[in-house]
């Protein structure tokens, strides 16, 4: 019997980005399966809630038959476990997000030797994005809506109605 992968892709999608939904679309074509893993929010400063950044995701993978959008608390390894999942998939834009991101991926592996995470470079158009610029540009009254997918502009409208 041939081994399905299932991968994880782990984050707090506040919002979603037209990067994030690239490394979606490239995550689903390697993975059998690939679950989309909203971080709950523990914080009162994010943006959109828990059910709103799911929503989101929900709506923008519509197409993507083996993609599962769901959310989680706690560690990360913990809930790989109990998703019988050993693949993490992270995106790296730059050499920062490499430091992290390794660190990362060795204290989950440290955690759980069977979590392997697995690096896809972001797209070079998409290199440059990241949730906390999305919403640095629209609260000072910026036009976001190239990067990011529609579902995530009406939202974003409507949180800020004034804005472009
Ligand atoms: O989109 P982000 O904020 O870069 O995602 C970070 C995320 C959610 C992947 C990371 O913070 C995480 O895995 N949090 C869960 C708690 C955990 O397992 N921490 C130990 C590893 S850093």
């Amino acid at each position: 019997m041939s081994k399905s992968l299932v991968a994880i892709y782990p984050g707090s999608f506040d919002p979603p980005t037209n990067g994030h939904l690239d490394l979606i679309a490239r995550g689903a074509r390697l993975a059998d399966k690939l679950i989309v893993a909203v971080l709950q929010n523990t914080q009162k400063k994010a943006l959109f809630t828990t059910a709103e950044r799911c929503e989101m995701l929900t709506e923008c993978v519509a197409h993507l038959t083996n993609v599962e959008i769901d959310s989680f608390d706690g560690l990360l390894v913990d809930y790989a476990a109990r998703r019988n999942a050993n693949t993490i998939l992270r995106g790296l834009r730059t050499v920062s997000d490499y430091e992290t991101e390794s660190q990362m991926a060795l204290l989950n592996r440290r955690m759980r030797p069977e979590a392997e995470t697995l690096f896809l470079p972001a797209s070079a158009e998409h290199s440059f994005l990241s949730s906390r610029m999305v919403k640095e540009v629209i609260t000072l009254g910026g036009d976001a809506s190239t990067f990011v997918p529609q579902p995530v502009m009406h939202r974003l409208e409507a949180k800020f109605p004034t804005r472009k």
